[in-house]
């Protein structure tokens, strides 16, 4: 193998340029040509190519964001649009193929390889850290620390103020960040969608708050929990807004609400998620080289491991339920 390539695809994450680096430094060290590919899988059709050499990678470790770009590309999702991709990376000469992105980005990465002959390995990088086969994801830590310093903020006010915050956390279908920034944050109450909650327990546990004094309070709500409970509001962007309205109504405490929204996905990346970065993408290097294809890499109890994309895409990343029984007794 003489000629590889990287791109970051999906939603972006804090680190992404770390793992970039990496693989493109890992690469020349291994005395292998490297290509930067700007806006993931969309870059790929449209070759969209940069040659990429040590400086190409200066002074980026400490960037959130990606220096690459990142597309969600519906193109590629079809067969006639990975033909394509297929065509412009044999045209430049490209062997191997780096993914930095997530499990959608990953299913692209096990069809291209499948699809092809060029190889392909997957990177983790996502803030929601809902990819199986590794304990974190690119991104995650660094995420869960800005909504940390969103909760710190937010309960300022919320003291000096004597009200209830409902605060909306990403994650898409995971509740897996959401879950752990609540437990570092000290919420009151956490909702996820992996388990069912009531509405009135939610309260329940603010009242006894008050009772014992407390004037204040932090609910933190996944973006991706079900509605099941009823509301007279209108606003259908965010369930927040719902379930601040309805705490309010049946409890009389004066709510707000805080979408962190896409914050949580920008800033100088922690140094846990750029040794992550740096460790992955290099590990990726040396899986091309020894021939593997249609893997992703991941660390296991600090591990450096690699396993089938398929195995990641099936296995389901569960949310650690003893977790959340303990961020539950904490908050009584
Ligand atoms: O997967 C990362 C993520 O930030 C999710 O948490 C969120 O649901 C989604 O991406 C948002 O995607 P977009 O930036 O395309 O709106």
């Amino acid at each position: 193998m003489d000629k590889i390539g990287v791109l970051t695809s999906g939603g972006d994450a804090p680190g992404m340029n770390a793992a970039v680096r990496a693989v493109t430094r890992k690469a020349i060290y291994e005395g292998l040509e490297i290509i930067g590919i700007k806006r993931g899988y969309t870059g790929v059709i449209e070759s969209d190519f940069m040659v990429m050499d040590r400086g190409s990678v200066a002074d980026i470790i400490h960037r959130g964001g990606t220096m690459l770009h990142s597309a969600r590309c519906e193109e590629f999702r079809t067969e006639a649009g990975r033909k394509k991709a297929i065509e412009q990376l044999k045209y430049g000469g490209i062997e191997g193929l780096i993914v930095i992105g997530g499990d959608g980005s990953f299913k692209g990465a096990q069809l291209l390889s499948e699809e092809s002959d060029i190889k392909v390995v997957g990177v983790p990088a996502t803030i929601d850290n809902d990819i199986a086969c590794t304990d974190y994801s690119i991104g995650y830590d660094t995420a869960m620390n800005t909504i940390l310093d969103a909760i710190n903020k937010i309960r300022d006010t919320a003291t000096s103020h004597e009200r209830t915050f409902v605060v909306e956390t990403m994650g898409r279908h995971s509740g897996i960040l959401t879950l752990m920034s609540g437990l570092a944050g000290g919420a009151e109450s956490i909702l996820v969608p992996e388990i069912d909650f009531s509405l009135e327990e939610v309260c329940e546990k603010l009242n006894h708050g008050y009772e014992r004094g407390k004037l204040h309070s932090i609910i933190l709500v996944a973006e991706g929990i079900e509605q099941d409970f009823t509301s007279s509001t209108d606003n259908n962007e965010s369930q927040a807004f719902a379930i601040a309205e309805e705490i309010s109504n049946r409890t009389g405490f004066e709510t707000r609400v805080t979408v962190l929204g896409h914050l949580q996905r920008g800033g100088i990346p922690t140094a846990q998620d750029r040794i992550l970065g740096s460790r992955l993408g290099a590990a990726a290097v040396d899986l091309l080289l020894e021939g593997e294809t249609n893997k992703m890499v991941g660390v296991v109890h600090e591990e450096v491991k690699s396993f089938p994309i398929e195995e990641s895409l099936t296995r389901s990343k569960d949310l650690n339920k003893e977790i959340y029984k303990l961020a539950d007794i904490l908050s009584l």
